[in-house]
């Protein structure tokens, strides 16, 4: 290992204990099954994101810059009750957006263009994980093209989530499904660039086992996106679910997905 840490502590431990056991992975499946008050963390982070988020769209057209934006996002996320950001915000205009770690956030806003923000508040330590799409001044067809297949991938995205399931398994059907979506509007890409769900809780990226099927009490994302760099486009639309008994609850379904 690059980092040496890992090996120090183990070396340190050994002075205690002989052989000490490897419990990271059992930590990590007990962390995949939310308790009923880390639901509830969870849900207040997204309530936070989703409020700071119609405040900000409301006043949109007041902002000039990415910078302004990203602002507006952390004095709404601290204004909600939240403790500023979960992870370090996106806040990407134009083919910024197709950049999938957009972090600078200091561009201008150009009229007609679509401006993609990735946020999510941090509330009791938990995350939300929060993507929409919205429109500077009036959108170009082509642009309404591809938000509208991406809410179409979410939406079969969301209708297939269920117990049971292996995150690899859904991730396969939904590529399948998203390629085919997107060869109707000529976007022909085969490989996709990035994992359509992640767990979601103290982490972003929360700890768990993906190995093992989606059980109730599980969060986790729903993002599919579509990322067209030369066309200056960059589209990505993501709620957080709850895997339920039977099914998912959406926990940000009030969060509207309009450009
Ligand atoms: N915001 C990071 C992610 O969507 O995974
Ligand atoms: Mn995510
Ligand atoms: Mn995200």
């Amino acid at each position: 290992y690059a980092n040496p840490a890992r090996q120090n502590v183990l070396e340190q431990i050994q002075k205690v204990v002989k052989d000490p056991v490897d419990i990271r992975s059992d930590i990590a499946r007990l962390r995949m099954v939310k308790q009923p008050a880390e639901i509830t963390a969870i849900q207040k982070a997204v309530d936070i994101t989703a409020d700071t988020m119609a405040e900000v769209k409301s006043r949109l057209s007041n902002f000039k810059n990415e910078k302004e934006v990203e602002r507006a996002v952390s004095a709404g996320f601290f204004a909600h009750g939240g403790d500023g950001h979960g992870y370090e915000p996106i806040i990407a205009s134009g083919g910024n957006a197709a950049t999938l770690h957009y972090m600078k956030n200091n561009q201008d806003l150009e009229d007609s263009t679509l401006l993609l923000l990735d946020v999510g508040a941090n509330y009791a330590g938990y995350s939300a994980d929060i993507s929409r799409v919205w429109a500077i001044g009036t959108p170009t067809d082509r642009q309404k093209e591809i938000f509208d297949a991406v809410l179409q991938i979410q939406q079969k995205a969301l209708d297939v989530l269920k117990p049971g399931m292996l995150v690899k398994e859904f991730q396969h059907q939904m590529e399948e499904y998203a390629f085919k979506v997107q060869r109707k509007i000529h976007v022909d890409i085969d490989r996709y660039p990035h994992g359509f769900s992640h767990f979601l809780g103290l982490d972003v990226h929360d700890a768990g086992d993906y190995t093992i099927p989606l059980q109730e009490g599980t969060v986790l994302t729903v993002e599919p996106g579509i990322y067209l760099a030369d066309e200056g486009i960059g589209v990505r639309i993501e709620d957080d679910v709850l895997i339920t008994k039977s099914g998912i609850k959406n926990l940000s379904e009030k969060i509207p997905k309009t450009l």
